[in-house]
């Protein structure tokens, strides 16, 4: 049965495994000839969809992350504006809405209260709505104008894992329908794109294979007060949601920051021996942030910092300046996030295991918040 461990320690080390999976599943009959096309969004109608003139995604927690990952590629793709704000904060701060704006939810459970209340509110001030929800005909699906599911099975541990992975896959399909609906993106743009995303189950493998590395730091660092997380572009969400699942799981301070914003601030919290994972885009392609990113980090390490580095498999300038590389495999720089956060989530759930806490039902958490 779904709901059973299987043999795992954990439901969520089996959820983690299964991430190949939910991303495959949730691609599964949404890409035809060479072309996304998502039949929940063709019954939602296509010219109400070019009609469109902005996207508010609302959220919470590790689905808001997933919403600002898929902002910068739905703005590529779809060259749309897209805003993320997370529920609690749109509903009560009075949004400019009409029917211009399509609100798209992103809810593992489909039960979140704030979620639930701010769609509601959504479509009372005349606003279209879609749903990204891994919970067949949950409450917040029912609610909305159009639903698109994710495939990621049922997500039993409490912080989510598999389903983050399918919503960024779920919204790069969305992404990729609107941007051929709306004539943004020549045939073989779309096509590099539904490759890069056909690719990721199998990078995926790749990566939970080299899981040891992770495991061993995690033990090695059981003893950390506070972590802090640096990414970039779509590197940066994952820097939050690498925080996020460490107070979760592992309840250490943690605090996940924009790499550009570092000497704005957060540079004073380096001291010697701080640990900062740094999430590392890749060094290919003409625009990458690369080079920016690499001086982050020896601005960070000539600060005493214990820099871990998420990298990309053969990234070289990186090795000088990191005390542990983490490697993840060749990607496209917007897809690069769905592998970058594995090792993160697999750190915060060894760190976890490591002080002997339960790993499936952290303190104070519920998997699905029904109360504002
Ligand atoms: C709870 C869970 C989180 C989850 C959030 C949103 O706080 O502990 O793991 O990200 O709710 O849940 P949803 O079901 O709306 O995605």
């Amino acid at each position: 049965a779904a709901a059973d461990k299987g043999g795992y320690s954990s439901f969520m080390q089996k959820e983690i495994l299964e991430q190949p999976d939910a991303v495959a599943n949730t691609i599964r009959g949404r890409v035809h000839d060479g072309a996304v096309v998502v039949p929940e969004l063709e019954a939602f109608g296509d010219e109400r969809l070019a009609s469109i003139r902005r996207i508010i995604v609302i959220a919470c927690g590790t689905a808001a992350y997933a919403g600002l990952v898929a902002k910068y590629a739905i703005e590529r793709w779809a060259r749309i504006p897209v805003e993320v704000e997370l529920s609690h904060e749109f509903r009560y701060r009075e949004p400019v809405l009409g029917d211009d704006a399509l609100v798209v939810s992103i809810s593992q459970s489909g039960e979140t209260m704030d979620t639930l209340m701010a769609v509601k509110y959504a479509r009372e001030q005349g606003a279209q709505t879609i749903s990204v929800c891994n919970t067949q005909g949950a409450t917040i699906p029912r609610e909305s104008d159009a639903a698109i599911y994710t495939h990621a099975g049922p997500e039993i541990a409490v912080a989510s894992t598999k389903a983050f992975v399918a919503q960024i896959t779920a919204l790069y399909l969305f992404g990729l329908h609107l941007a051929r609906v709306r004539g943004t993106l020549d045939a073989s743009a779309q096509r590099e794109a539904i490759d890069e995303l056909l690719g990721v189950p199998g990078k995926l493998e790749t990566v939970l294979a080299e899981s040891a590395k992770v495991e061993q730091l995690a033990h090695w660092m059981a003893d950390t007060r506070a972590v802090l997380f640096l990414g970039r572009h779509v590197g940066f969400p994952i820097a939050l949601e690498g925080a996020l699942k460490l107070k979760e799981l592992a309840y250490i301070h943690a605090e996940g920051f924009a790499a550009g914003e570092l000497k704005h601030g957060p540079i004073a919290l380096i001291e010697p021996g701080q640990p900062v994972f740094v999430v590392v885009p890749s060094p290919r392609g003409e625009h990458s942030l690369h080079p920016k990113v690499v001086s982050n980090i020896q601005e960070i390490r000539a600060r005493g910092a214990r820099v871990i580095a998420i990298a990309e498999a053969g990234d070289a300038a990186v090795l000088p300046f990191a005390d542990e590389v983490l490697r993840i495999p060749l990607a496209g720089p917007l897809f690069e996030p769905l592998l970058a956060v594995v090792p993160l989530q697999l750190f915060a759930m060894h760190l976890s295991s490591a002080k002997g806490l339960d790993v499936d039902q952290p303190r104070n958490l519920a998997k699905s918040v029904t109360v504002e």
